[in-house]
C-alpha cells in the first residue's frame, strides 16, 4: 500500500502527524512515535509570553548595568548566559530530536503579535528543524475591536515570521472568522506554505465549588472532526498550500475522511494522549485494511476525492443542506 504523501514541501512515508502536544514534549515519546510509524512530529509549542519574558530579562540586564562604567558592554549577556532559559532549552531539545529520529520534526511557535519574539524562527531554522508551525490563537474581548483589525494582526505576524525564515511555514488556524476561507487565502500570500485546519481552543468552564472560572486543554473525539472535513473539503485544490487536518482525528477511518476531504495530512494529540504513541500503528493497519478492502492502491489516489469540488453532494458542506438536515433530524 502507497501511504506516502507531500506535506509543506516534505515527503512523509505516509499522513500521520503528531500533532503539538505534551507528548512531543518528550524525547522518550518521539522514538516511540517514530517506532510506530508516525510520519512527522510537530514540537509542543514555543510561547510568544516565554520568550517576550526572556527579552525582557535581558532587557533589564543590560540597563541594570549600563551606567556601571564605561567597560559596561562587557556586561552584556552572551548566548551562553541564557543557555538555561525556556527558549535555549527548546532549541535544545530539538537538536537532541532531530538527531534521535529520522522523521521530520517541525517546531512550533505559539504568539499572536508581529513583535521581537518572531526572531526566535530564525534561531530554529538555525536549529535544524524542517518546517515551522505557527499557531496564532487570539482571543478579542474588548467590544470595540473590529475583525479587521484582528485579522491583520494575524496577517502581520504570518508576514514578519516570514521575513525573519527560509524553511517551511505552516499556519496553525482557527475557524474564528467570518470567512477562514478568506483568511487562509491571506495566510498564503502572506507567506504560509501549509495551513493546520483547526486549532482547537481550550475549554471554559466554570467551577461551582470555587466560583471561579477555568480554562483547560481540550480533549477531542472523532465527533470533533466536522469542521475539519468542511474546511479541508472546501480549500482542497484552491490554494498552493498543504491542507492539515488537525481537530477529531481518532481512528484510520478519520484520516481517510479527511484525506478524501482534502487534506494532505492529519495529525494527531488526543488519541495519542489517550492511547499511547503504539496507537498510531494500529490506526496505520485499519488504512491498510480499509483500503484494501475498497482496493484503493495509494493515499493519492483518494485525494479529494469527496471534497467541495468533486463530491456528489457538493450542499452537504454548505448552506443549502442546512436546514434539511435540521428538520430531517435523526439521532
Ligand atoms: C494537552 C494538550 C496540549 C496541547 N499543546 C499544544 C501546544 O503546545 N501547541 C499547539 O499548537 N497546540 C497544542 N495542542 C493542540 C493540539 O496540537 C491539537 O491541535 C488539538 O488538540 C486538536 O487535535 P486533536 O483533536 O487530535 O486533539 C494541545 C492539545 C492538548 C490536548
Amino acid at each position: 500500500m502507497d501511504f506516502t504523501t507531500q506535506f509543506l514541501g516534505l515527503q512523509l512515508k505516509n499522513p500521520l502527524i503528531a500533532s503539538a502536544s505534551p507528548l512531543t514534549a518528550s524525547l522518550d515519546s518521539i522514538k516511540k512515535l517514530e517506532d510506530n510509524g508516525i510520519a512527522a512530529v510537530i514540537m509542543h509549542s514555543l510561547f510568544e509570553e516565554e520568550i517576550n519574558h526572556e527579552l525582557h530579562q535581558v532587557d533589564y540586564f543590560i540597563h541594570a548595568h549600563s551606567n556601571s562604567n564605561a567597560e559596561a558592554s562587557t556586561y552584556l549577556p552572551t548566548e551562553v548566559d541564557f543557555d538555561n532559559l525556556q527558549s535555549e532549552q527548546y532549541l535544545e531539545e530539538i537538536r537532541r530530536a532531530k538527531s534521535a529520529v529520522n522523521i521530520p520534526i517541525i517546531a512550533s511557535l505559539n504568539g499572536v503579535s508581529a513583535g521581537g519574539w518572531i526572531k526566535y524562527g530564525k534561531k530554529l531554522q538555525e536549529a535544524g528543524i524542517d518546517g515551522l508551525e505557527l499557531n496564532i490563537t487570539y482571543i478579542p474581548t474588548s467590544i470595540d475591536m473590529t475583525g479587521d483589525v484582528v485579522e491583520k494582526m494575524y496577517i502581520e505576524t504570518v508576514k514578519n515570521l516570514r521575513e525573519h525564515i527560509s524553511i517551511p511555514l505552516n499556519v496553525k488556524m482557527n475557524a474564528y472568522f467570518s470567512n477562514p476561507a478568506n483568511m487562509a487565502k491571506r495566510f498564503v500570500e502572506a507567506g504560509a506554505n501549509g495551513l493546520s485546519i483547526f486549532d482547537n481552543p481550550t475549554r471554559v468552564d466554570v467551577d461551582l465549588e470555587l466560583l471561579t472560572a477555568l480554562q483547560n486543554a481540550n480533549i477531542t473525539s472523532s465527533k470533533s472532526i466536522s469542521e475539519t472535513l468542511r474546511w479541508c473539503a472546501i480549500l482542497y485544490n484552491k490554494l498552493p498550500c498543504s491542507l492539515c487536518a488537525n481537530t477529531g482525528i481518532h481512528s484510520a477511518e478519520d484520516v481517510l475522511k479527511a484525506v478524501m476531504s482534502g487534506a494532505d495530512a492529519t495529525a494527531l494529540a488526543s488519541a495519542l494522549l489517550l492511547h499511547g504513541e503504539a496507537y498510531a500503528k494500529d490506526i496505520l493497519l485499519g488504512m491498510d485494511e480499509w483500503m484494501q478492502k475498497h482496493e484503493y492502491e495509494s493515499i493519492a489516489q483518494m485525494k479529494g476525492s469527496i471534497s467541495h469540488a468533486h463530491t456528489d453532494n457538493p450542499s452537504a458542506y454548505e448552506r443549502n443542506s442546512y436546514m434539511y438536515s435540521l428538520q430531517h433530524y435523526r439521532d
